[in-house]
């Protein structure tokens, strides 16, 4: 006795086979993302700063606000963010400099995208957001707020500027 035979459509069978082959391609994309081009999540550093304190020196790291060098080539960059405006707003690296940048929030959610580098992520009152890049090739890399953040939004910007060793 023949089992029964379960019939699809020969249209039904192709979207099924080209539905499977776009999740297996979104895969190989996020999986290329990630390992070869070093994408990063945002993960939050510290949930704890208080944002009414945040700004005040000795408080927190973001009294004083700035780069400071850990090690020889290797800096972080501590940046606050306040309506309309990121302390400090430009920062001076010289090329081969690998940089976190930790950035919180003052007042109320605001972004930061650094142009042609893999970081973008929120800023939010309380949160330190972390992430780090390497700078390879010298210029200036305009970093700016992505969130709306109130009527001064589009003037919240600062640069990155790497020169030559
Ligand atoms: Cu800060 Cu938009």
């Amino acid at each position: 006795m023949n089992q029964p035979q379960l019939h699809i459509h020969p249209v039904e069978r192709l979207w099924i086979i080209i539905s499977f082959s776009m999740l297996g391609l979104f895969a190989v994309a996020v999986l290329t993302a990630g390992f070869a081009y070093g994408f990063q999540l945002p993960v939050p550093e510290d949930r704890l700063v208080d944002p009414n304190l945040v700004a005040t020196p000795g408080a927190t790291a973001f009294g004083e606000p700035g780069l400071r060098e850990l090690s020889p080539g290797v800096m972080e960059a501590r940046i606050l963010a306040q309506a309309w405006a990121f302390t400090p707003k430009e920062i001076k690296v010289v090329v081969g400099t690998k940089v976190t940048f930790y950035v919180t929030s003052k007042d109320v959610q605001h972004g930061f995208d650094l142009s042609g580098s893999n970081i973008n992520f929120m800023v939010l009152p309380g949160q330190i957001s972390k992430l780090s890049t390497t700078f390879t090739t010298p210029g200036t890399y305009d970093f700016y707020c992505h969130e709306y953040c109130g009527v001064g939004h589009q003037t919240m910007f600062g640069q990155v500027i790497v020169t030559e060793k």
